[in-house]
């Protein structure tokens, strides 16, 4: 019977445990570059044979909405994540870059001269909910301009063209952020999609802009190098469905079709699911329901064909019970990965964690809450 420890064959990947350093946004690639302190903290929780993706990086000047997340749109970045590619690579692990645009999850501060983030609508995200400013204050969410129908292809153009610029830094794939209410989400939901074109009111229409980035990406780079990230049952950033169970399927129909017709699988599916309260600042009205979760996430498991990987909330005890009970073929670890980066040894020895601080999540200091989690056996060096 498979547990975390079990070997898993990820398409051609060959990995030797089944724990993902989940995608983590953590603001230390100042002015959007990948600094020398992210090949630190990569490589701290890089094994031989384990699965790492990145934080969400830009595919545009557009793209972002946190200060300092890293970009993947010119030479400069390209080359400056080919070093903690290849430290990574040198530690035998296997890294996957994260594909990310905001959307209206943005501020006129983070846009090119000052303009209105984009959107599949015009509605902002309520005041609920508040924006990380650059000096560390929390602001409120703009209005966003609707992007144009020919607008859209001009931004699945952007994905296609940051999937190349990873392979070109040496990537093994990208994961295209299709969760938590970012931009692809904000099609995907009827809570927020409130279009009358090609993009909005049906599923079909909804679940457009994802396909038509999903087939750009898998044509530039192969199926095989490419990851599907969705929550379809997350109401972060006001990103909520009448039916999320439904729209889940329909996302997963359109990916097993894609796999059929070009007789090539995608990398994995990668679920968050509720339980997640990841956020901190301004949390989810809905914390999830537990039987509803485990009920949606095998509806999804068992209708995708290939590699699913679940994420939200996995303590050792519920990640090796989610793979043994055939829930999971891998369990992604976020914060838990913030504050052990040798969560994978501690999980397979049952090893006491280390607490994560939130305080540092999002800061740009690049060792304190970011490289100065303790190994096993070691005490806190540069921390209060
Ligand atoms: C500080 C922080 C930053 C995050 N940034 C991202 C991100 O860039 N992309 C993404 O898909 N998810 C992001 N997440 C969500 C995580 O990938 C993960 O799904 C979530 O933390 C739930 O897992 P956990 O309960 O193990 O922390 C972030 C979570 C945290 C705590």
């Amino acid at each position: 019977m498979a547990d975390l420890f079990t070997p898993y064959k990820m398409g051609k990947f060959n990995l030797s445990h089944r724990v993902v350093l989940a995608p983590m946004t953590r603001c230390r690639a100042l002015n959007g570059i990948p600094q020398p302190a992210l090949a630190e903290y990569y490589t701290q929780r890089a094994t031989p044979g384990g699965f790492l993706i990145t934080e969400g990086t830009m595919i545009s000047d557009t793209a972002g909405g946190f200060p300092h997340v890293p970009g993947i749109f010119n030479e400069e970045q390209v080359r400056a994540w080919k070093k903690i590619v290849d430290a990574v690579h040198s530690k035998g692990s296997v890294i996957f870059c994260q594909l990310w645009h905001v959307g209206r999850a943005s501020h006129q501060v983070y846009q090119p001269h000052g303009a209105a983030p984009i959107s599949s609508t015009g509605v902002p995200i309520s005041k609920r909910w508040r924006i990380l400013m650059p000096d560390g204050s929390h602001g409120i969410y703009p209005k966003p301009r609707v992007l144009k129908t020919l607008e859209i292809l001009e931004v699945v153009e952007h994905y296609r063209q940051a999937a190349i610029n990873a392979i070109e830094a040496g990537f093994d794939g990208i994961e295209i952020h299709g969760a938590h209410g970012y931009l692809i989400d904000q099609f995907l939901k009827d809570g927020i999609n409130d279009r009358t074109d090609e993009y909005g009111g049906s599923i079909e229409n909804r679940c457009r802009f994802l396909m038509q980035v999903v087939k750009a990406v898998v044509q530039a780079i192969g199926a095989d190098r490419v990851g599907v990230r969705m929550s379809p049952a997350i109401d972060h950033l006001d990103a909520m469905d009448s039916d999320p169970l439904h729209l889940g399927l329909a996302v997963i129909e359109r990916l097993n079709k894609l796999q059929e017709e070009s007789c090539s699988s995608l990398t994995y599916l990668h679920v968050t699911q509720p339980r997640y309260t990841a956020y901190g600042q301004t949390e989810s009205s809905r914390q999830g329901n537990e039987d509803e979760e485990a009920r949606f996430m095998r509806a999804w498991k068992r209708a995708y064909q290939g590699t699913f990987i679940c994420s939200g909330g996995f303590t050792r005890e519920l990640g090796m019970k989610a793979v043994i009970d055939g829930d999971a073929d891998l369990v992604s670890y976020g914060r838990l990965f913030i504050s052990n980066p040798d969560l994978v040894h501690r999980l397979k020895v049952n090893a006491p964690l280390s607490k994560y601080n939130r305080k540092t999540f999002y800061t740009q200091d690049p060792v304190v809450g970011y490289t100065d989690y303790p190994f096993l056996g070691q005490t806190l060096v540069s921390r209060l």
